[in-house]
C-alpha cells in the first residue's frame, strides 16, 4: 500500500497485521480505496496536519496491545486472549484505513512537529507502568478517542464523507475497546477511584497535546474546549 511519508510513528516494528476482511472498515477500505478521496482546499490542510495525531495513537495502541497480548498468554484462559487480538485487529485496520487517507494529502512542513509531539506523548503513557495501568490509560484514552471521533464525525467535513464515515467506525471500535480494557483493569485488580483519577489525568494530558492543533481542529468542526468540558462534567 502507498503509504504518506509521515505515516509511520513508531521505530519498534509492529508485528504483521491481520486484517480481517469481515471487519466493518475492510468494507469501508473495498468501497473507497479505489478513487480519491476529496476534501476542499481547508480541510485537505487541517487533516494533513492532524493526521499523524491520530495515527500514532493507533500505531502506539497496536503496539501496546500486542504486547499485553503476550504477558497475559503466560497466565490467562485463551479467550482473554483473544479479546485482546480482536482490539488489536481493530487498531490495525484504523491504521490501514487512515494511512489510505493520509497517503492522498500532501506533505507539510509542520507534519514534522505534530509528530513528534504525538511520538513523545505516547511513548510517554505507557513508560514503566504495570499491566493494570496500562489498561486503566488506554480504557481513559479510548474513552476520549471515541468522544472524538464522533465529533469529526458530525463536524463540518460532513457526515456522509468517506472520512467522516470511517470516524463513525472508528468510534463504535474504540467504544468496545474501552470496555474490554476497562474489565481487564478492573479483573487485574485496579479500583475505582485509580480509575477516575486517571482518567482526568489521561484527559489533561491529551487536551494538551491536541490543543497544540486547535486552529486545525476547528477547521473541521471541532471545538477542543467543547470535548474537554463535556468529559470532565462526565466523569468529575
Ligand atoms: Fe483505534
Ligand atoms: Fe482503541
Amino acid at each position: 500500500m502507498k503509504r504518506h511519508p509521515m505515516g509511520r510513528c513508531f521505530a519498534a516494528k509492529l508485528a504483521a497485521p491481520t486484517l480481517n476482511q469481515q471487519h466493518p472498515i475492510a468494507s469501508w477500505a473495498k468501497q473507497y480505496a479505489g478513487s480519491p478521496i476529496e476534501f476542499s482546499s481547508q480541510h485537505t490542510e487541517a487533516l494533513s496536519l492532524l493526521m499523524p495525531l491520530l495515527l500514532c495513537g493507533e500505531q502506539s495502541a497496536q503496539l501496546v496491545f500486542q504486547q499485553q497480548a503476550l504477558q497475559l498468554a503466560q497466565h490467562q484462559p485463551a479467550d482473554s486472549v483473544l479479546a485482546l487480538n480482536e482490539v488489536e485487529a481493530d487498531e490495525a485496520w484504523h491504521d490501514e484505513a487512515l494511512q489510505l487517507v493520509f497517503s492522498q494529502l500532501p506533505e507539510l512542513s509542520g507534519q514534522h512537529q505534530v509528530r513528534r509531539a504525538a511520538q513523545r506523548f505516547y511513548s510517554g503513557l505507557g513508560r514503566s507502568l504495570s499491566l493494570q495501568q496500562q489498561f486503566v490509560r488506554i480504557a481513559s484514552l479510548d474513552a476520549c478517542v471515541t468522544q472524538l471521533m464522533q465529533l469529526i464525525e458530525r463536524g463540518s467535513i460532513g457526515s456522509r464523507h468517506p472520512f467522516s464515515l470511517l470516524c463513525g467506525l472508528i468510534k463504535k471500535d474504540e467504544a468496545k475497546h474501552v470496555y474490554v480494557s476497562k474489565h481487564f483493569a478492573q479483573h487485574l485488580g485496579a479500583s475505582v477511584h485509580e480509575m477516575a483519577e486517571e482518567r482526568l489525568w489521561v484527559l489533561g494530558a491529551l487536551m494538551t497535546l491536541l490543543k497544540q492543533q486547535a486552529n486545525q481542529f476547528e477547521l473541521i468542526g471541532v471545538d477542543l474546549d467543547k470535548l474537554e468540558k463535556k468529559l470532565e462534567l462526565k466523569w468529575q
